[in-house]
């Protein structure tokens, strides 16, 4: 059996050169009990309920939901567009929540990192996805609260993190977050009822 954690990343930023997935790649080279996999958002379509009818679901709606279902935790990476998350983040929340009672991001194990080359490290996305994942049931990290900012200083040519005390310090939220998803391990199967009970 494999004992590793499956966990989803979904990156907020449909950029090429992203800071926010230099910063979740690099959360994936520390050591930890994880098999990450990105899981991507750009391509889904905007979420239209008319749309949920047998034949009419959207081929990148069912892949999306499809690989939600496959991890045991997700890693959410998000920078702040006007004080919130990006529109495209939003819409995965919603395509993943839906049809009504089979949300694909069942009660699984979350965690936020939130990144800006602003001083405020995104605050304002990382609060309002957190208010989100609130209704959805998923069971998200409080500490240590993670914003980055100053991103677009964080990384030297070479790809190599320029403060160690940035690296020390997202090295301790991947122990974190490895000790909070063993913790709350088995909302991947169990508690869909519980996701599902909400309007
Ligand atoms: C931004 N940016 C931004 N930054 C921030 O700290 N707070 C904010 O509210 C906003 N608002 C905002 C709106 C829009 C529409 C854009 C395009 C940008 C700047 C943002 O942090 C910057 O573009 C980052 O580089 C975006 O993250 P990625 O793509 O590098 O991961």
């Amino acid at each position: 059996m494999d004992s590793k954690i499956d966990v989803a990343v979904v990156v907020g930023s449909l950029r090429e050169g992203s800071f926010t997935r230099k910063v979740a790649n690099h959360l994936r080279t520390y050591p930890s009990p994880f098999a990450w996999e990105e899981v991507p958002i750009g391509q889904l379509p905007l979420y239209n309920e008319d749309l949920e009818k047998p034949g009419r679901v959207p081929v990148q709606w069912r892949e999306f939901r499809a690989a939600l279902n496959r991890a045991d935790a997700v890693l959410f990476a998000t920078p702040e567009y006007n004080r919130s998350m990006p529109g495209a983040l939003k819409n995965a929340l919603d395509v993943g929540s839906r049809p009504y009672g089979e949300s694909a991001w069942g009660t699984k194990p979350a965690a936020i990192v939130s990144v800006s080359p602003g001083a405020i490290g995104a605050f304002g996305a990382n609060h309002h996805l957190r208010q989100a994942l609130v209704f959805l049931g998923m069971p998200t990290m409080a500490q240590p609260e993670t914003y980055v900012g100053g991103a677009n200083k964080l990384f030297d040519e070479s790809g190599k993190i320029t403060k160690p005390e940035t690296d020390d310090f997202l090295r301790a939220f991947v122990d974190a977050f490895a000790k909070w998803a063993t913790m709350n391990l088995g909302a991947k199967s169990g508690e869909r009822e519980l996701a599902g009970a909400r309007g």
